[in-house]
C-alpha cells in the first residue's frame, strides 16, 4: 500500500470522529505522595454524521460533559486523535482553537447562559457587537438572527427581553445563537434538564429538524431514556468507555 493510500484508507465520512480518545485528569496525591489521576475518558472511539442525531447517555461522572469538551475544543485530550470537519483539532494553535469553536462548533448549554437585560436579537448578535462588527457586515448578521429566530419559532420575540421569556423558548434563543455561526456541529449538554416533560420533547423535536435542516453532526447529552427516540444514534459511556453505540430508527 502507498502512503496515500494509507492515508486515505484513514479517512472518515463522519463530521465528528474520535479515535483511542483519552482525557486524564490530575485527582490530587495518593497517602505516598504520588499523583493520583482519574480517567474522565478511557481510549474513546466516537463518531458522528452530518444530519444526524446522536443521543449520548450513561450514568453521572461517565465522561458525557467531558467528551463533548473535547469534540469542542473546550479541552485538550491526553492522548489520541479528534477530527471535526476535515479538521485535526490536536493540530491547531490556540487561536486555530478559538476560531473552530466559533465558526464550526454551536454549544448549547444546560441552562442558557443569557444575559438577561439583552433583547432576544441582541442576544444573537452579542458576539458580532464584540468583534466590532458595523454596517452592512452587521446588517447582514442582524437578518441572519432574524432568519434564525423565525426558524426556532420566535419570530415575534425579537425585541422582547431574555428576562420576560419562559424556559423553553430561552432554550430556543440558545439552540438560535448555536446556530449564528454556521456550524457543522451542534453540542448540547442536557439541553432539557430544567424543562418539564412536554417542552423537553419540543426541544428534542427542534434539534432533530435543525440536524436535519442545517445538515449539522447533533449530540445531545441526555438523562432521559424517553427523549432518545429522536436520536439515530445512541452512545452509552461508562466509567469513561464506549459501552455500547448503536444506531436508531428516530421518529418523525
Ligand atoms: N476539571 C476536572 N478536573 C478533575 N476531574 C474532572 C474534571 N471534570 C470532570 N472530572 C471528572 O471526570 C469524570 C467525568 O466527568 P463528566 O463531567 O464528564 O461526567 P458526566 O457524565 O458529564 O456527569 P454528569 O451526568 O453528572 O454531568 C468524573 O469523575 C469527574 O469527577
Ligand atoms: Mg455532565
Amino acid at each position: 500500500m502507498t502512503s496515500t493510500q494509507h492515508r486515505k484508507s484513514k479517512t472518515s465520512t463522519a463530521t465528528v470522529d474520535l479515535r483511542q480518545v483519552s482525557l486524564v485528569y490530575p485527582d490530587g496525591q495518593n497517602p505516598d505522595g504520588t499523583q493520583r489521576t482519574i480517567a474522565a475518558l478511557d481510549q474513546v472511539d466516537f463518531t458522528a454524521n452530518k444530519g444526524e442525531l446522536t443521543a449520548l447517555i450513561g450514568q453521572s461522572g461517565s465522561g458525557k460533559s467531558s467528551l463533548l469538551s473535547v469534540i469542542g475544543a473546550l479541552v485538550q485530550p491526553t492522548s489520541g486523535t479528534v477530527t471535526v470537519g476535515n479538521t485535526s483539532v490536536r493540530e491547531l494553535n490556540d487561536s486555530q482553537q478559538a476560531q473552530l469553536r466559533r465558526d464550526t462548533v454551536g454549544l448549547i448549554f444546560q441552562q442558557p447562559n443569557l444575559l438577561s437585560a439583552l433583547s432576544v436579537r441582541d442576544q444573537l448578535l452579542v458576539t458580532d457587537h464584540l468583534r466590532g462588527l458595523r454596517g452592512a457586515k452587521l446588517k447582514a448578521r442582524r437578518t441572519r438572527a432574524e432568519e434564525l429566530l423565525e426558524v426556532v419559532g420566535l419570530q415575534d420575540m425579537a425585541d422582547r427581553k431574555i428576562h420576560a421569556l419562559s424556559g423553553g423558548q430561552r432554550q430556543r434563543v440558545n439552540i438560535a445563537r448555536a446556530l449564528m455561526g454556521t456550524p457543522q456541529v451542534l453540542l448540547a449538554d442536557e439541553p432539557t434538564s430544567a424543562l418539564d416533560q412536554s417542552r423537553s420533547h419540543e426541544i428534542m423535536q427542534l434539534l432533530q429538524r435543525l440536524t436535519k435542516e442545517f445538515s449539522v453532526a447533533t449530540v445531545v447529552v441526555t438523562h432521559d431514556t424517553g427523549l432518545v427516540q429522536y436520536a439515530d444514534q445512541q452512545v452509552t459511556l461508562s466509567d469513561g468507555e464506549v459501552a455500547s453505540a448503536e444506531r436508531l430508527v428516530s421518529v418523525g
